[in-house]
């Protein structure tokens, strides 16, 4: 007899996403600490060039952007983007309070996006990849939007991210296939990034993994993972997902220690460069 497997239906798309991050708009900064300051670490790390245009893409909040606008003063528009109709909301309200920065706000993924060629200083996208469903085809169209010597900037998730958490996920029966697949599909290595980029036609100029053990309560945890991939649990039938985070969660609680739960996080940062 074949395993049991909790599935939702109607698979994983641009829009369920949109709709899922929609549903978790207002609570996303509160649970993504991590998400802001690795794409302040980001922003930090690029070349200092005075970028007047910038194109965020998948750019929830505005964390990204504002970091941007924050670092440098001579960003006057930015172009963002994103599926999630919350988040969008959400951005407008952050971006508000950057003085003298024009904002046009697409409701789009990566693959229906609007802008032109050649247009961008910069592009920056920040924990956005891993969703996206075509990344070499999501790559050239951003390589595309760039000014010849413009910058690309990315954060991701890299090879090794929450490991402990997936070994955990990987045991609940039945399966939740959507929240596994998407887990062990989603991070990238080194060698994937640059394989992409150059793929693209950009020249990278660095890249780096960052490992960090991080502690956290099962109930943050948790409220992370609704935040950032609830969609995953959408379409499947609401007794099924409690059964099912009822089991991870005492899974976890159960391997936990005395500081909490322990995990591991990569990101994967890449930088790279229009030539010309
Ligand atoms: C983890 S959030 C990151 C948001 C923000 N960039 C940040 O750094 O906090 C992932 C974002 O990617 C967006 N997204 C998902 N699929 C996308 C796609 N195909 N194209 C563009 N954005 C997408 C989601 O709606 C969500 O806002």
């Amino acid at each position: 007899m074949g395993r049991r497997v909790s599935q939702a239906q109607g698979g994983i798309t641009p829009d369920s996403i949109g709709r899922g991050y929609s549903a978790t708009a207002t609570n996303y900064d509160a649970a993504v600490r991590y998400n802001i300051e690795g794409a302040e670490r980001l922003v930090a790390a690029m070349p200092d060039i005075p970028y007047s245009r910038v194109l965020d893409v998948g750019c929830g909040t505005g964390v990204g952007s504002l970091a941007m606008a924050e670092r440098f003063p001579s960003v006057r528009q930015i172009t963002a983007l994103d599926p999630s109709e919350g988040m969008l909301e959400e951005f407008r309200a952050k971006l508000a309070g950057a003085p003298g920065v024009e904002v046009a706000l697409q409701h789009a993924g990566v693959d229906t996006m609007d802008v032109p060629d050649g247009a961008f200083d910069a592009a920056i996208m920040t924990m956005s990849f891993h969703w996206f469903p075509r990344k070499s085809e999501a790559t050239q169209r951003i390589a595309r939007a760039l000014a010849p010597g413009g910058i690309f900037a990315a954060v991701l998730p890299g090879k090794g991210v929450d490991e402990e958490f997936r070994s955990l996920l990987a045991q609940v029966e039945p399966p939740h296939m959507e929240f596994l697949g998407s887990f062990q599909a989603a991070p990238r290595s080194l060698r994937q990034m640059e394989g992409y980029l150059e793929g693209a036609g950009l020249d990278v100029r660095d890249m780096w993994i960052e490992r960090r053990l991080r502690r956290s309560t099962v109930d943050a945890y948790l409220e992370r993972m609704r935040v950032v991939a609830g969609h995953l649990g959408h379409g499947m039938d609401p007794a099924d997902l409690d059964a099912h985070l009822t089991a991870l969660r005492a899974r976890m609680e159960q391997a936990a220690g005395p500081r909490g739960f322990e995990y591991e996080f990569c990101k994967l940062y890449a930088i790279a460069r229009r030539p010309g």
